[in-house]
C-alpha cells in the first residue's frame, strides 16, 4: 500500500509517505527562504507529498527567528526555487500556513501578541536577545477575528502564485486555530467562544475562503486531538469529538485531505473524520517516538489512513523513500541540529548510493 500512488484533489502523490511538515528555521531574517532550503527540500522529492515547515501568513503569526513566510512578493518570489527543485525532480509539495497566534514574541514580530483570550503560554522562546518567556497575549478583538479568513485567502494565493501544489491550513499542535478549538486558550463568551460552537465555525470560516481564493481541491486542514503541546490541555475524548464535529462542518468544503496528529491509530477516529469530511487521511503518529517503517506500514495497513506523514526520520534520510522500500539501515536524526542555521544536520545527510 505504502508504494501505491494517490490522488487527494488534484494533488499527485507518487506514494503514500508524506513528508511531515518540520519547522528548521533556516529562513533569512525577512522570512525569504534560500537556496540551501530549496536543496533541502529537493533532496527529499521522492516522498509522496512534501508539506512544507510551518509558514507565517503574516508577521504577526510568525512563532520562530528563521521561519519563513508567506506573506509578500518577496517571500513568493524565494519560495518559487523550493517548489521548482521539487517539481523538477517529479514531486509534490504544498506549504503549510501556520499563525501562531499566542506562541509569539514581539522580540521577533515586533508586533503585538494575539489570541482567542488573553492567556499565557508556558514556557520560554529564542530571541535575538536570549530565551524569553512568552508574554500575555492580547484578546483578539471581534473584528481582528472576522479578518481573519481574507489574511488566510490571500496568503494561499500566494502559495499557488510560488508554485506549490496546495496548501494545509495548520489547526494543531497549539497554534493560532488550534488555540480557538481548545477550551482552556478559547474563554470567549462571545460568538467566537466554544459555548456559540465559535471555534469549529472561524476554523470553517478561514477554510472555506481559502477554498474559495484557490479551490478546495488544493486545501487539507492538520488537526492534533489529544496531542497536548504549547499548553494546550484538552482530554482526548473531548478533542476527538470536537474534531468529528469539525469534520462534519467541514464536509460541504470538499477539502483535499484532513492531515492528523493522532497516537491512538487503534480507535476509530481517523475513519470516523474521513467518512464525516468525506475525505483522504494522512496520520502522523505523534511526538513520542520518531514513527518507524513498522508503525508507518501498521498505520496503512490497518486502513486507518490514505497516507502516513513522516518528521524526524526525514530529516535524517533525505532518500527515506528508497530505504523503506528496500528494508534499508537508515541514518539517525541529530535533535540538537534541529533548529540551528546552516547545512549541518540539514543537507548534509548522506544517501545510499546508486
Ligand atoms: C523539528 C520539528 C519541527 C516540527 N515542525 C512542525 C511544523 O512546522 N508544523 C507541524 O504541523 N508540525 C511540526 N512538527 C511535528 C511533526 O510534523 C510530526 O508530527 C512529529 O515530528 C512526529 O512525527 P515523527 O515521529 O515522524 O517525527 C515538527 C516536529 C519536529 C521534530
Amino acid at each position: 500500500m505504502m508504494w501505491q500512488p494517490a490522488q487527494f484533489g488534484s494533488i499527485r502523490l507518487r506514494n503514500r509517505l508524506v513528508m511531515a511538515p518540520l519547522t528548521r528555521t533556516r529562513a533569512n531574517d525577512d522570512g525569504a527562504v534560500t537556496e540551501l532550503i530549496a536543496e533541502y527540500y529537493r533532496q527529499r522529492a521522492t516522498a509522496g507529498l512534501i508539506v512544507s515547515e510551518g509558514t507565517w501568513p503574516t508577521l504577526q503569526g510568525k512563532s520562530y527567528l528563521g521561519q519563513p513566510g508567506i506573506a509578500d512578493t518577496a517571500h513568493v518570489d524565494a519560495w518559487r526555487q523550493v517548489t521548482g527543485a521539487v517539481h523538477s525532480a517529479g514531486g509534490s509539495i504544498v506549504l503549510q500556513l501556520m499563525h501562531g497566534g499566542r506562541v509569539a514574541h514581539p522580540a521577533i514580530t515586533r508586533r503585538e501578541v494575539v489570541a482567542p483570550s488573553a492567556v499565557r503560554p508556558p514556557g520560554h522562546v529564542r530571541t535575538a536577545s536570549g530565551k524569553q518567556r512568552f508574554p500575555v497575549p492580547e484578546a483578539m478583538t471581534r473584528a481582528a477575528i472576522a479578518e481573519l479568513p481574507l489574511m488566510y485567502a490571500k496568503s494561499a494565493r500566494r502559495a499557488i502564485s510560488a508554485g506549490f501544489d496546495g496548501v494545509e491550513l495548520h489547526a494543531a499542535n497549539g497554534y493560532l486555530l488550534h488555540q480557538f478549538l481548545a477550551a482552556n486558550t478559547n474563554l470567549r463568551g462571545d460568538e467566537y467562544g466554544l459555548e456559540a460552537g465559535g471555534g469549529r465555525r472561524v476554523v470553517t470560516e478561514v477554510a472555506q475562503a481559502v477554498v474559495d481564493e484557490v479551490g478546495a481541491d488544493r486545501v487539507g486542514i492538520r488537526l492534533s486531538p489529544g496531542n497536548n503541546v504549547q499548553g494546550i490541555d484538552e482530554d482526548y475524548q473531548t478533542a476527538a469529538d470536537g474534531c468529528r464535529s469539525l469534520a462534519l462542518d467541514l464536509r460541504p468544503l470538499g477539502l483535499a485531505y484532513i492531515s492528523l496528529v493522532w497516537a491512538r491509530p487503534g480507535d476509530s477516529l481517523s475513519r470516523d473524520i474521513g467518512s464525516a469530511a468525506q475525505t483522504s487521511i494522512v496520520v502522523n503518529t505523534g511526538p513520542a517516538t520518531a514513527t518507524t517503517r513498522e508503525e508507518a506500514r501498521a498505520v496503512l495497513d490497518s486502513g486507518a489512513a490514505d497516507a502516513v506523514a513522516v518528521g524526524r526520520a526525514f530529516i535524517a534520510n533525505p532518500d527515506l523513500a528508497r530505504r523503506w522500500a528496500e528494508g534499508r539501515v537508515e541514518n539517525h536524526p541529530d535533535q540538537a541540529t534541529f533548529y540551528v542555521g546552516g547545512p549541518r544536520g540539514y543537507t548534509d545527510y548522506g544517501v545510499l548510493p546508486g
